[in-house]
């Protein structure tokens, strides 16, 4: 990455230009695996090093799983964690030109859209399965059915840069995911200032019993790991396959 990423003034001409949603790095089926209940369960037992013990909180109902999504740019990552049952999603980043975009996108007209989308599917998913069925429910359709169609809490969209204090209250976060940000940052100038200012506000703000950070970034661990002062963090590395894009060379 260049030292112009680590700058707003880089980043608001590119969305005002580049208005496509654009995923860096790996898209959410490359990294659903880690945002799940029971992974994201795991990674807390890790850190209270018991690993039988059961824990109770945020993770066991993803709905109550107060997710902050730093640097979210126009990425796709906060729509596929609603959809899967993240139901408190914040998404900041510095560009006021983003956040600008994805609060026009994730309108109102947006949710019932994909409330429309969801309830036709789930008709075609009934027909598909079990046909007979359904033409007994056209007439009595059952209430249970009918309730398994979720209700969408609103993402908010927050212009917040994250090496600055940050206007959310201690804790307030059950899981922080950051996908190209935290390389952005440093990328920039008074690059080691500015992730530490980062990392100690995304460690305010994380839950203190079980806050997890989810960090997605193109560098070697050894590239990142002296970042994260170890009485504060406990890392887990993972490593995630680049996805195949047609033409690039392998490895490339
Ligand atoms: C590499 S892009 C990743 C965008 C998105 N997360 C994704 O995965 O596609 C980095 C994003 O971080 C944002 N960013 C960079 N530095 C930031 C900072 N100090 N505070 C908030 N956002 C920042 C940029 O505006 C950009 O949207």
């Amino acid at each position: 990455m260049a030292q112009q990423y680590g700058e707003v003034v880089y980043w608001n001409d590119r969305y005002s230009n580049e208005k496509e949603p654009f995923e860096w790095y790996v898209g959410y089926d490359g990294i659903k695996h880690f945002l799940t209940a029971k992974y994201l369960m795991s990674s807390v037992d890790a850190k209270n090093q018991s690993p039988n013990k059961v824990i109770k909180g945020p993770f066991q109902s993803t709905k109550d799983c107060r997710v902050l999504i730093a640097g979210c740019g126009n990425s796709q990552v906060g729509e596929s964690l609603l959809c899967d049952g993240f139901g408190k999603i914040t998404n900041v980043d510095f560009s006021s030109i983003v956040i600008e975009q994805m609060r026009k996108l994730y309108s109102d007209e947006w949710y019932s859209e994909l409330h429309t989308r969801l309830r036709s599917e789930q008709k075609l998913d009934e027909v598909e399965t079990n046909p007979t069925q359904i033409a007994t429910k056209k007439n009595v359709r059952s209430p249970t059915k009918k309730d398994e169609i979720p209700t969408f809490e609103k993402m908010h969209f927050e212009c917040t840069d994250l090496t600055n204090e940050m206007n959310f209250r201690d804790e307030s976060f059950d899981m922080i995911f950051c996908k190209g940000a935290l390389d952005a940052v440093l990328c920039g100038t008074n690059a080691s200032k500015r992730v530490q200012c980062m990392l100690n506000e995304c460690h305010r703000i994380l839950d203190s019993k079980h806050g997890v950070m989810v960090i997605i970034s193109y560098g070697e661990p050894n590239s990142r790991l002296n970042l994260f002062e170890k009485n504060q963090w406990e890392v887990k590395i993972k490593t995630v396959p680049k996805p195949y894009v047609p033409g690039e060379k392998m490895g490339g």
